[in-house]
């Protein structure tokens, strides 16, 4: 997810794109840059870091003036957050500037097929190869707008594009698929902007850009196209939320932004990693197949929710692979003499990249000679740096404490890791990788409907909060386990409630105990189609503290009639196979901690004594 701005108007461009970035800055933070027409030509400045270097870098040496601008404050997907990483882009001429938001999916056949026609490509990044690919059209048809139609319909993947051209001084073009771009509509002047908190400190009139279209702008007028150059109907719409409701995208916390987010997240992680023939691509991992080969055993490390994710994994990498997988809590690992060697492939799982507890495990690990992948949501952070190769989830920045958008991203990631492992160990046909593939592009629309069906748990968890209840259980099995030690997570950091998570078998040896009447106790219920003896299973466990006065409130697939009787609260969730089911059974878990933590009153996005990323051990 990244920043985008574009103005052409009246104002100095420079400072509309600059205050616009700066409300931005929670979409991507990683690097800046802008682009300024004056004088018929392109004067652009970038800078890794956050805007403040940008502009540290513009007071030293300030760009000229000129009305028509765009700017973009990155997250990483393709290349570190170096200056020549940072966008904008321009082609060799330095006459077409431009800078994007999503990925490109075949951007290395493209960046091949310009090599070849003499273009010298400066970045490691996809979005450079449009910069290049404008100026070959608009150096054939003279028209940004034309030039900018011709070269989404050679795109694939998603992508926000927003693009100048020194000769036309008074444009700036845009065009969108999948990632978001809204236009401002203000007095003699146009704004491009990837959501509204841009431009609204000048103009609340707005237009929504559809799929696949592209926008020119002038001072005084907006033109809407589709990809093919036909005149596209556009919704206009008056905004009217503050700038600071405006960042959070009408939402009241990051945190509800980040939890409606998911399905793109989900579906992002998977772009560019499945080809054309449905098998998986994970060349970027860039850990030799010898190495994955004859790796003996895996070994996750990880912190809090990233921890629950290694448990869900493990799972799915010994169900495909047959490889044996433990889980450690990274602060713990070290401390207990791990038995590593070159065989090994330690797997640190990381939504920031920057937890030390994390960073100290892998560390110890590569001492011991064992390899290091990496699976992490920061692009060039410490952890991806430091380990042998990485998986970038594509969740986007994610700025609550609580982890959520995160932490489904580091699921698919690692069922990505696993299919990976199983394909190139030959444990897993083909046909049986592209059959969980199929599975796992269809989660991105479960986890859609999950969310459209969330406001009985809103209530159920106002009514916990309103009968004051401190203590909420939560049992799972099999990979419903990890999951209710998730929502446990979720509710102590957010409602700070004593919340515990067990494995619904381990309840008679103990927490049993607890159960007392009216105790709200969430079951996660496995599919009934799957493993049935885990399903009946937990119908008992659901029995033996219904029987003891337990409130139960059950997560179970829909249909799923066997738990229907034994549930004071039914949350139904869509069919999914056993092992992807934690994708979707968490949701209702995450709104639920969240209502709550908001009826008692609790700050949302920064709960307290937490931090973001834990960089002290
Ligand atoms: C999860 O909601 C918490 N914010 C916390 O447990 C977090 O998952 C943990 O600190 C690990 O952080 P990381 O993924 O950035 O390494």
């Amino acid at each position: 997810m990244c920043g985008i701005v574009g103005y052409v108007g009246g104002q100095p461009a420079l400072d509309v794109v600059i205050s616009g970035l700066k409300r931005l800055e929670y979409r991507g933070y990683d690097s800046a840059g802008v682009t300024v027409l004056a004088d018929g030509q392109l004067a652009a400045a970038k800078k890794s870091g956050k805007l403040a270097n940008l502009e540290k870098e513009l007071a030293a040496r300030p760009l000229p003036s000129g009305t028509t601008g765009i700017g973009h404050t990155r997250w990483a997907t393709h290349g570190a957050p170096t200056d020549a990483n940072a966008h904008p882009h321009l082609d060799n001429s330095g006459r077409v500037g431009v800078v994007h938001n999503g990925i490109i999916e075949n951007f290395a056949a493209l960046r091949a097929e310009l090599a070849e026609r003499g273009h010298a490509l400066a970045s490691e990044t996809d979005t450079e190869v449009v910069a290049h690919l404008l100026a070959e059209e608009f150096s054939s048809c003279g028209d940004l707008a034309e030039s900018m139609r011709r070269v989404c319909r050679r795109l694939e993947g998603a992508f926000t594009l927003v693009a100048v051209h020194a000769d036309e001084p008074d444009v700036v073009v845009g065009a969108r698929r999948n990632s978001p771009l809204v236009v401002g509509i203000g007095a003699g002047e146009s704004f491009l902007a990837s959501d509204v908190a841009a431009f609204i400190a000048h103009t609340r009139e707005a237009v929504e850009l559809g799929q696949d279209q592209v926008v020119e702008l002038r001072r005084e007028h907006v033109t809407v196209t589709d990809f093919d150059g036909v005149p596209a109907d556009v919704r206009a719409y008056h905004v009217d939320w503050d700038a600071s409701a405006a960042e959070k995208g009408g939402y009241d916390y990051f945190m509800l932004k980040e939890i409606a987010e998911q399905p793109k997240a989900v579906a992002d992680t998977l772009l560019g990693r499945i080809d054309a023939g449905g098998s998986l691509t994970l060349d970027e991992v860039r850990m030799p197949a010898s190495v994955l080969r004859e790796a003996d055993k895996v070994v996750i490390v990880a912190c809090g929710t990233a921890f629950h994710a290694g448990m869900i994994a493990k799972y799915a990498i010994e169900h495909w692979t047959r490889m044996p997988c433990e889980v450690e809590l990274a602060s713990e690992f070290r401390y207990r003499d791990p038995i590593l060697d070159p065989r090994t492939l330690v797997i640190a799982i990381s939504q920031s990249g920057e937890t030390m507890d994390t960073l100290m495990a892998l560390r110890h690990a590569r001492e011991q000679g064992a390899k290091v992948l990496a699976i992490c949501n920061t692009n060039g952070s410490t952890i991806p740096r430091e380990s042998d190769a990485v998986l970038y989830t594509h969740a986007g920045p994610e700025v609550a404490v609580a982890s959520t958008k995160a932490f489904l991203t580091q699921l698919v990631a690692c069922y990505l890791v696993a299919l990976y492992l199983g394909q190139v160990r030959g444990t897993k046909w083909g046909d049986e990788i592209g059959s969980v593939i199929r599975e796992l592009s269809a989660i991105a629309t479960q986890v859609d409907d999950v969310l459209g069906t969330m406001e009985p748990v809103r209530e159920l968890a106002r009514s916990v909060a309103a009968a004051g209840k401190n203590t909420v259980l939560f049992l799972g099995r099999h990979v419903g386990y990890p999951v209710a030690l998730e929502g446990a997570l979720k509710l102590k950091e957010l409602a700070y409630m004593h919340a515990e998570g067990f494995a619904a078998g381990e309840l008679k040896h103990g927490p049993i105990a607890l159960i007392e009447d009216d105790l709200p106790v969430v079951v996660v219920v496995p599919s009934p189609r799957g493993r049935s003896v885990l399903h009946d299973k937990i119908v008992s466990n659901i029995q033996e503290i219904r029987a003891r006065g337990a409130r139960t409130i059950v997560i179970a697939e829909r249909g799923d009639a066997a738990v229907a009787p034994y549930a004071d609260h039914l949350i139904e969730i869509p069919p999914t196979p056993t092992l992807l089911q934690p994708l979707v059974a968490t949701v209702p878990l995450q709104v639920f901690a969240c209502e709550l933590a908001t009826a008692r009153g609790n700050e949302v996005d920064q709960p307290r004594n937490l931090a973001k990323s834990v960089t002290v051990e």
